[in-house]
């Protein structure tokens, strides 16, 4: 049974209801969330860095606007989620140490190249597109701020989700060497955009916890499943193939079976050895240096106001 004091908490989690920041709750329950919307807004941060590479070279004025429009998009999700963390008594220049020192983590996905602008489509198609699918059931997460920041930012990836697969669209029906490019850059992002789900179910430590805790609705498999399910007739509208020969429709299922995911290179790149692990905490460590002018600014700027009132 929950401790005298945490009767209340149950309370609320076997209501299926809402933990305020205020409730009393376990400590662990406080830890994994923390851990998990850190991580996310990281995400948020360091993703922005793929694409960013590509605002200056945008093929026109009207799919570089769109791209500055993602990008800030994304800067915003990260920061409402550093929020988020924040009303759990978390300090945000503490979770950046813990991403530029390693004791936190981003999303591996964030660790491959882009190498052409078919890639910017098929970060909006797959990425963005996975990420709704783990996004969309955390808006019912039990932990109240973190649910609501969901909301908001579940409507914005569906216009970055749209983009992309606009932008493939285009390419896959265009020119011959178009078309070879966004098919290459689909065959580069697939299964990474598999693993964005995390590891199988039966190597996912945190999972039974953060269910039972009505933090994870779904598995990690039952995500990437549904993942799949969606994207596999989009991919046909797109006239692109994906790069799984065991890719098949399983009537008795009633799901799409997909081949076997090299979950070593999740694990890899988790541990830092991606293609572009290094450049993008090198990238990272370096904008957080060159920004301590506008933190301390800020902080002084707080410091005359709260002075001012004072007297
Ligand atoms: N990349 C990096 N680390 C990963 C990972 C991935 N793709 N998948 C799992 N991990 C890590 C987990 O964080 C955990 O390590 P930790 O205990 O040190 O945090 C470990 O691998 C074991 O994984 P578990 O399945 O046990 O961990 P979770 O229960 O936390 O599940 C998760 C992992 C599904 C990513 C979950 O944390 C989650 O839903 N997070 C919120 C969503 C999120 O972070 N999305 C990032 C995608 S990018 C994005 O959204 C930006 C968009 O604009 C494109």
């Amino acid at each position: 049974a929950a401790e005298p004091d945490l009767e209340d908490f149950q309370r609320i989690i076997d209501a299926d209801s809402r933990v305020e920041p205020r409730d009393r709750m376990p400590e662990g329950y406080r830890k994994t969330l923390v851990r998990q919307i850190a991580q996310h807004a990281h995400s948020e941060i360091i993703g922005m860095q793929p694409e960013g590479a590509w605002i200056s070279r945008a093929p026109s004025l009207r799919r570089k606007a769109i791209l500055m429009a993602k990008v800030q998009d994304e800067a915003g999700h990260g920061l409402y989620l550093y929020a988020a963390a924040e009303t759990l008594g978390a300090d945000r220049a503490e979770l950046l140490d813990m991403l530029h020192d390693g004791r936190q983590k981003y999303s591996s996905i964030f660790n491959y190249p882009t190498l052409t602008w078919a890639d910017i489509g098929t970060i909006g198609w797959l990425v963005d597109g996975a990420a709704i699918v783990n996004q969309v059931p955390l808006c019912r997460c039990s932990y109240g701020p973190y649910a609501r920041a969901m909301i908001r930012v579940c409507k914005e990836e569906s216009f970055h989700q749209r983009q992309g697969f606009e932008i493939l669209h285009t390419l896959s029906h265009g020119t011959e060497a178009q078309k070879a490019m966004a098919q290459d850059a689909v065959d580069r992002w697939w299964w990474p955009s598999l693993m964005m789900f995390g590891p199988s179910d039966d190597q996912s430590p945190n999972s039974a916890q953060s269910m039972a805790w009505g933090i994870k609705r779904f598995s990690n498999d039952e995500l990437r499943q549904r993942f799949v399910d969606m994207t596999v007739p989009q991919a046909e509208a797109l006239g692109l193939t994906l790069p799984d020969p065991d890719l098949a429709w399983n009537e008795e299922r009633g799901h799409y079976d997909f081949g076997e995911i090299d979950f070593s290179e999740l694990f890899e790149v988790i541990k830092g050895n991606g293609p572009c692990n290094a450049e993008r905490m090198a990238h990272r460590v370096r904008a957080h240096e060159q920004g301590a002018w506008a933190r301390d600014a800020a902080v002084a700027y707080a410091d005359k106001h709260a002075a001012r009132r004072a007297e």
